[in-house]
């Protein structure tokens, strides 16, 4: 391998060696995400020059002002001085019920669709009621690659989690080795996210018809984590009560527990709020061994009353106003939210083209037979360069990516990029730098 410094890169050589010394990151090629953002910004200070920064999902697109302008009129109202009751405003409960009916074609009643803290808390209030209704059954199954922080979580909180990537046991194969871990009988739920961060790939309706039947034979149950909802842009999932409608889960079982995101469908991060949906039939279970934990030993109650109370007491008042306009919109077809937000497939369609045309490869790149989509994310490799050296080598040339490492991927030459912040105008840049790349490396290949 050439030594860097010999290089004619895109980015200084010698600032980048320098900041990266600095960060005291032992491993740069396994940094984490907010980890790898401060050195990026670090570099862009001292050399001036920009990076393409594919290494956060933020999103990248304006929120709709259906939702701030709900906001603002309900702090104009007072809100900001009331607690919110713990299990949400009536208003976004109701739409809530709604919007799972019109685009997810499901029933749930309005007291079992609950805003959580973003996706981040109905996930870690899932974790720890699901995780401790069965003194037997105290293990999340990760079906990854996977979001990183959700692993987070379990540790912090001392739960029990396994995991396997999925790359290989997509379709038929897919059901025999769910069930050599549930066949265990210590799997207390089911943790995916569809489609799916880092990978972007998406479940067939028969890989979700083989979680579900698995999922009530051991009864272990499904959290589909919908933080990507209808941004599958193969399909048009935008019109309400129309087929097609987003896949899930909830059409196979009764088991199960949706996690709707409003950050990055609705571009609305920064106001954490979200929605945990719990299946009519789920909320009402009893389970005995909750009352090690909690005051009672029905599922719903010991979420509501028992998780979200001790985490947060309930979910910012103002915010709630705001999806809850939002989710109105959508439901009587005023708003195509999914419209908004289309502009990441076209980005994303455009950068693995200069990718694959320099060299590159995509890691996950097929949903059984067909081609994967393009969304918020994709992965890639070069070669065989292991994911850790492609990601350090890469920051020499002004690209900011993370290591799939860290998402649980076996896929250890992968990276993966976010799209959100490479706007129409960084790609020239992108462009010129992967082509670099790609001339320094190709003899190395
Ligand atoms: C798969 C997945 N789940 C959950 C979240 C967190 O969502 P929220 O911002 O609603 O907490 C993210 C955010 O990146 C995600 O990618």
């Amino acid at each position: 391998m050439i030594e860097l410094s010999s290089k004619d890169t895109p980015i200084n050589c010698e600032v980048v060696k320098t900041k990266i010394q600095e960060s005291g990151i032992e491993q740069v090629g396994k940094a984490t995400i907010r980890e790898l953002v401060r050195l990026v910004n670090r570099i862009e200070t001292e050399t001036g020059d920009k990076y393409i920064r594919m290494e956060m999902g933020v999103p990248g697109l304006p929120p709709s002002e259906f939702g701030t302008n709900a906001e603002i009129e309900a702090l104009k109202k007072g809100v900001a001085s009331k607690y919110p009751m713990i299990e949400g405003v009536q208003e976004l409960k109701d739409e809530a019920s709604r919007f799972v009916k019109l685009f997810l074609n499901i029933i749930v009643k309005p007291e079992n669709c609950i805003p959580t803290v973003g996706s981040m808390q109905g996930g870690l209030a899932t974790f720890l009621v699901a995780g401790r209704r069965d003194i037997k059954k105290d293990t999340t199954l990760f079906i990854d690659p996977g979001f990183p922080v959700q692993k987070q979580q379990h540790r912090v909180m001392g739960l029990k989690y396994d995991s396997f990537d999925v790359y290989n046991y997509r379709g038929e194969k897919l059901r025999e080795k769910l069930e050599s871990y549930l066949s265990k009988g210590n799997i207390s739920s089911i943790l995916y996210s569809n489609p799916n961060n880092p990978s972007w790939i998406c479940f067939s309706e028969n890989e979700l018809k083989i979680i579900a039947e698995l999922a009530d034979k051991y009864d272990a149950i499904v959290i589909e984590d919908l933080a990507y909802f209808a941004m599958d842009f193969r399909q048009d999932y935008s019109t309400p009560g129309m087929w097609p409608y987003q896949p899930t889960i909830a059409n196979y079982t009764d088991n199960y527990t949706l996690l709707i995101s409003s950050s990055k469908a609705f571009s609305y991060a920064g106001q954490r709020v979200g929605l945990m949906i719990i299946s009519d039939t789920l909320f009402n279970r009893k389970f005995p061994d909750l009352k090690r934990f909690f005051s009672s030993d029905n599922y719903g109650y010991a979420m509501v009353y028992g998780a979200v109370y001790s985490l947060s007491s309930g979910t910012s008042h103002s915010a709630q106003y705001g999806l809850a306009a939002m989710l109105k919109a959508a439901n009587d077809g005023e708003y195509n939210f999914v419209n908004d937000v289309r502009a990441y497939g076209f980005r994303a369609n455009e950068m693995k083209r200069l990718f694959l045309a320099n060299g590159f490869e995509i890691v996950y790149d097929k949903d059984e037979d067909r081609p994967i989509a393009d969304g918020f994310y994709f992965t890639f490799s070069y070669g065989n360069m292991s994911g850790a050296e492609l990601l350090e080598r890469l920051l020499y040339y002004g690209i900011s990516a993370i290591s799939l490492d860290i998402t649980g991927s076996e896929r250890t030459n992968g990276l993966r990029a976010c799209v959100s912040q490479v706007k129409g105008k960084y790609l020239p840049a992108l462009e010129s730098r992967l082509k670099k790349f790609h001339e320094h490396y190709k003899n190395n290949k």
